[in-house]
């Protein structure tokens, strides 16, 4: 096959570049090594910035998340026994977030994407990028034991932090940063009630809480973890228990329960490659970086990279200039490090760790009580929360 951008992975960085290209006259092809009902109905992120929520609407695929997705206007911070709320709508002049699950974006952008006649090959293996530094790209894979073979202007590596993208940049050539949390989130899904309207993200001694939700039936809730423990060490019983400990404050508040059908344990880190493109390669997504989940930013920074790569790709069919793709890292960094920072600032507010001294753990109370004390600083944090605007062009 031929085609001017060979995209490999559907998720939501990848689908997201088809659409935007398309509707600027370019054609894509994709690649994802999963089948579509896997993508569909993986369970990820829940949380869409405000400039990820007009983007949406802007390509005309909001209307689903305007109709069946959740607006909130602020969130709750709790320690000390206490909750505190950040009201992220006065304090950012209207705006708020949207809570509609990753996989229904994920099936709403299928659909579009399959909509613009575009194709996605999904059960796709040995994906391998050849000549990335050459005018004529080309990514080989196999289907069903068949080797296949596209011709790319182009290639966007929108692979997630594990696929083969970023390793196809020469390791001499990638300018990588790395921090490892010494902690991951237990996440859980539930059928009950929501036990509060707004998000909360909660600290205490025994470690931090988030409780978010999917539904008025089914409640997304973590709890901080060591990131070695396994499920299989949690029965239903135990997960409570641990979250009410954590939870229980001075008003009587009490988390609701319901039947748990799904755990799982995720890691935290901070990952950024700098390198994001390489000739004719250029990455996108959690193919470049990563944040601990705390600020609810990765699929958030993804469409911010896509934007960018879209509106760059776009200048150089149209002769305009080549400098927007020369520059697309440069220009994407400015948000992905604004982000990056972001995150590790909440994960380590919001995150107690073993071994800690003393100091660290009254510095992360002073933090606290500033942030939900001071207007300027729970502005600030309300302003990274529901999104910085996406960056033009350098
Ligand atoms: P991915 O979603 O990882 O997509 C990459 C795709 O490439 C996948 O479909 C994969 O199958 C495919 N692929 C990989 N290797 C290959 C290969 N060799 N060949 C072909 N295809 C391949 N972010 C938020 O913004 N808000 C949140 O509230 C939030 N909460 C989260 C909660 C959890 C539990 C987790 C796990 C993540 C959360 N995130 C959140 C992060 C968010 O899910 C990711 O940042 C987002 O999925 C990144 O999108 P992506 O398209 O770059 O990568
Ligand atoms: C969710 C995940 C996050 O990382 C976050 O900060 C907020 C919400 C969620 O899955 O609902």
């Amino acid at each position: 096959h031929k085609t001017q951008v060979g995209i490999i992975g559907a998720g939501p960085a990848g689908l997201l570049l088809s659409h935007l290209l398309h509707l600027q006259g370019i054609d894509s092809i994709i690649l994802e090594q999963q089948a579509r009902e896997a993508i569909e109905g993986t369970i990820k992120a829940g949380v869409l910035e405000y400039p990820t929520v007009q983007l949406l609407k802007q390509l005309g695929v909001g209307d689903r998340m305007m109709r069946e997705g959740f607006e909130h206007h602020g969130i709750e911070l709790a320690f000390g026994g206490k909750r505190h709320r950040i009201d992220l709508h006065e304090l950012t002049g209207g705006k708020s977030i949207m809570v509609y699950p990753q996989h229904e974006v994920i099936t709403d952008l299928v659909a579009a994407v399959l909509g613009n006649g575009t194709t996605i090959e999904f059960g796709v293996a040995d994906v391998g990028l050849h000549d990335v530094d050459s005018e004529r790209p080309s990514i080989r894979y196999t289907r069903n034991g068949e080797a296949h073979e596209i011709q790319c202007d182009f290639i966007a590596g929108c692979d997630g932090f594990h696929g083969p993208s970023r390793q196809a940049i020469p390791a001499a050539v990638r300018r990588e940063h790395l921090k490892t949390y010494p902690c991951g989130w237990f996440g859980i899904l539930c059928e009950a009630p929501p036990s509060s309207e707004e998000l909360i993200y909660a600290q205490s001694d025994r470690g931090f809480v988030l409780v978010s939700t999917r539904t008025p039936t089914v409640q997304r809730m973590y709890f901080q973890c060591d990131p070695a423990d396994s499920v299989d060490n949690w029965s239903d019983d135990r997960i409570w228990t641990e979250f009410h400990a954590r939870t229980a404050g001075s008003d009587g508040w009490k988390l609701k329960e319901g039947r748990i059908f799904q755990k799982g344990i995720i890691a935290m880190r901070s990952f950024v490659c700098e390198t994001m493109q390489h000739g004719r390669l250029f990455l996108a997504g959690d193919s470049a970086h990563i944040v601990p989940p705390t600020g609810a930013k990765g699929l958030n920074l993804a469409a911010g990279d896509v934007v960018l790569l879209s509106g760059a790709i776009a200048d150089f069919y149209r002769g305009a200039s080549r400098e927007a793709l020369a520059g697309y890292g440069a220009s994407a960094l400015k948000r992905i490090w604004r982000g990056e920072h972001f995150s590790w600032f909440m994960t380590t507010m919001l995150h107690d760790f073993d071994g800690e001294d003393t100091i660290t753990r009254r510095f992360r109370r002073a933090q606290l009580d500033y942030v939900v004390s001071s207007r300027a600083a729970a502005a600030s944090l309300a302003e990274n929360y529901v999104g910085l605007p996406f960056e033009g062009p350098a």
